[in-house]
C-alpha cells in the first residue's frame, strides 16, 4: 500500500540531478539535516489516523480499514507515524500529511508474512508484537506521504534503530513497479526469508548485521564501516554540515554520484556521530575522500582514528598504496598517519586547492586473497575474523532448492 512521490524519493537517495523541476526546495539540493529540518513524524489521536487514512483512500484504493488503523495503533503505538512539513505543524492541533504505518511483527508473524499466511489487510493482533517487545520483522504496512514529505520516509524507519529494533529486519512488498524503486535506494533489496522461508514477492532491507549499540564505558571512539541506512543518514548529516553548510559546497559536487561505489566510515563518540570518510578501490590502489570530523570534535585526534581505520580496512582487503586529495591547508592530518605529497600536480575543486599525497604500506598478513576459506570471502565487510550469518546459515543444508525454481 504505497502513494508517494517516485520521483523526489529517487532524487534523495541517488543525489541525481533535478532536471525537469527547479523548485526552491528540491530535495537535490536538500541535505538529510535539511530534510529532518523540514519534516516532522509524530504519533496522532483517533481522529487524526481517520482523516490521514480517509485521504490516503482516494490515492490507494483497497486501504484496510480506519478501525483496523486504529485497532493495531491501540495494540502497539509504534506502529502509526504521521508525517508534516514542520512549517505546517503546530503542537497544539497535530495534524499530518501523510503517513506511515508498520506491523512490528512476532517470530510467528514474520514466517506467516513470509509464507503469505498472514492476512495483511486485517492482521491478527497476536500476530504484532507490542511496544516493549523486540519484533521478529517489521513490515512496512502502508506509506501515503507525497510530495516533499515523502523524503521524510527514511526519518520514519531510522525510529526503528533503537536498541529494541537494532538488527531486526524490514519487509514490504512493492505494489508497483515504482514502489519497487521507492524503497530499493533506501536500502531494500527483492526477495525476502526469515527462519528459512523466502518470498521473491516481497522487498527486504537486510538489518542482521548490524552492530549492537557499543557500550559506552570501553572506548568512548569507535569507527566502523557503513552498513545501515541508519548509519549512512548519519554520514550524510555530518558532511551535509562540514562540506555544504562550513565550506559551501554546492549538493551535487558534495554528493558527486560515487557514494554508492564506495565504503562509508562512520566515527562515533559517545554514541553521537562526528566524523566519517569515504573509501573507492581501483586496481591498484585505494582512494580515501570526504574525511570530515564535526567541528566541536576537532584537534582531539578522532581524524587520526578514521585515518587509522581506513589504513588498516584496506590493508586488510589487500592494498598496499593508498592516494587522497589533501586540501593544501590539511597536509599535516595526512602526514601525520605517514602520507607523503607526490610530485608537482595540484588540483582545485569545489573551492579549495588540493595535493596529491599517497601512503605506501604493506599488506596486512592476513589479507584476503583467493586461497581464503569462501566462507571468510562472504563475512562482513572488514569483519573477517568473526563467523558470518552466511556460514551459520550454512547449518541448515540445502533444504530450499525446490522451492527457489
Ligand atoms: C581535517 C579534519 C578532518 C581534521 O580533524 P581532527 O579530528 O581535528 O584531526 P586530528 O585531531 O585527528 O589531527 C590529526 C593530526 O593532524 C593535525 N592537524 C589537525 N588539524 C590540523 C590543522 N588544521 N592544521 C595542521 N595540522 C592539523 C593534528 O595536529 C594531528 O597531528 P598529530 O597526530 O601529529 O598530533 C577536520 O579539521 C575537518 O573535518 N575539516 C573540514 C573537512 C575537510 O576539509 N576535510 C578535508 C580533508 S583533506
Amino acid at each position: 500500500m504505497t502513494a508517494l512521490d517516485l520521483s523526489l524519493i529517487r532524487k534523495t537517495a541517488s543525489g541525481r540531478t533535478s532536471q525537469d523541476r527547479p523548485a526552491t526546495f528540491s530535495l537535490d539540493r536538500m541535505t538529510t539535516l535539511q530534510l529532518a529540518k523540514r519534516t516532522v513524524i509524530f504519533n496522532v489521536d483517533a481522529a487524526s489516523i481517520a482523516s490521514l487514512v480517509d485521504a490516503a483512500r482516494e490515492d490507494i484504493p483497497g486501504l484496510t480499514s480506519n478501525q483496523m488503523f486504529q485497532t493495531v495503533a491501540n495494540h502497539n503505538p509504534d506502529t502509526f507515524w504521521a508525517i508534516a512539513k514542520r512549517d505546517r505543524f503546530n503542537i497544539a492541533c497535530l495534524k499530518g500529511d501523510g503517513f506511515l504505518a508498520v506491523l512490528p511483527l512476532t517470530h510467528e508473524g514474520t514466517r506467516r508474512l513470509i509464507d503469505g499466511r498472514l492476512n495483511t489487510k486485517m492482521p491478527e493482533l497476536c500476530y504484532i508484537a507490542r511496544q516493549s517487545e523486540r519484533p521478529a520483522g517489521i513490515y512496512v504496512w502502508a506509506i501515503h506521504a507525497k510530495g516533499t514529505i515523502a523524503a521524510a520516509i527514511p526519518l520514519v524507519l531510522q525510529k526503528f534503530s533503537t536498541p529494541l529494533y537494532r538488527g531486526v529486519n524490514i519487509y514490504s512488498r512493492p505494489v508497483t513497479k515504482g514502489g519497487l524503486r521507492v524503497l530499493e535506494p533506501l536500502g531494500f533489496s527483492p526477495g525476502a526469508h526469515y527462519d528459512g522461508l523466502f518470498a521473491p514477492n516481497l522487498q527486504m532491507f537486510d538489518r542482521s548485521g548490524d552492530v549492537p549499540i557499543q557500550p559506552a564505558a570501553r572506548d568512548p571512539v569507535t569507527v566502523e564501516v557503513v552498513r545501515s541506512m541508519d548509519e549512512m543518514a548519519r554520514v550524510i548529516a555530518i558532511r551535509g554540515a562540514i562540506y555544504m553548510a562550513e565550506q559551501r559546497c554546492p549538493f551535487e559536487e558534495e554528493f558527486d554520484g560515487n557514494d554508492f561505489s564506495a565504503t562509508h566510515l562512520i566515527c562515533h563518540k559517545d554514541g553521537e556521530p562526528v566524523g566519517c570518510m569515504r573509501i573507492r578501490y581501483f586496481a591498484g590502489f585505494a582512494k580515501l575522500e570526504r574525511l570530515a570530523v564535526r567541528h566541536e570534535g576537532r584537534g582531539g585526534g578522532l581524524a587520526g582514528r578514521i585515518l587509522d581505520a581506513a589504513v588498516d580496512l584496506c590493508r586488510k582487503k589487500g592494498y598496499s598504496v593508498l592516494y587522497a586529495h589533501s586540501q593544501k591547508r590539511y597536509l599535516k592530518v595526512w602526514e601525520s598517519r605517514g602520507f607523503k605529497q607526490m610530485g608537482g600536480r595540484e588540483l582545485v575543486f569545489s573551492d579549495f586547492d588540493y595535493v596529491e599525497v599517497k601512503l605506501e604500506t604493506e599488506k596486512h598478513p592476513q589479507s584476503i586473497t583467493l586461497d581464503d576459506d569462501p566462507y571468510v570471502l562472504i563475512r562482513p565487510e572488514g569483519r573477517w575474523d568473526t563467523p558470518g550469518i552466511l556460514e551459520r546459515s550454512a547449518s541448515r543444508g540445502v533444504c530450499n532448492s525446490a522451492d527457489a525454481r
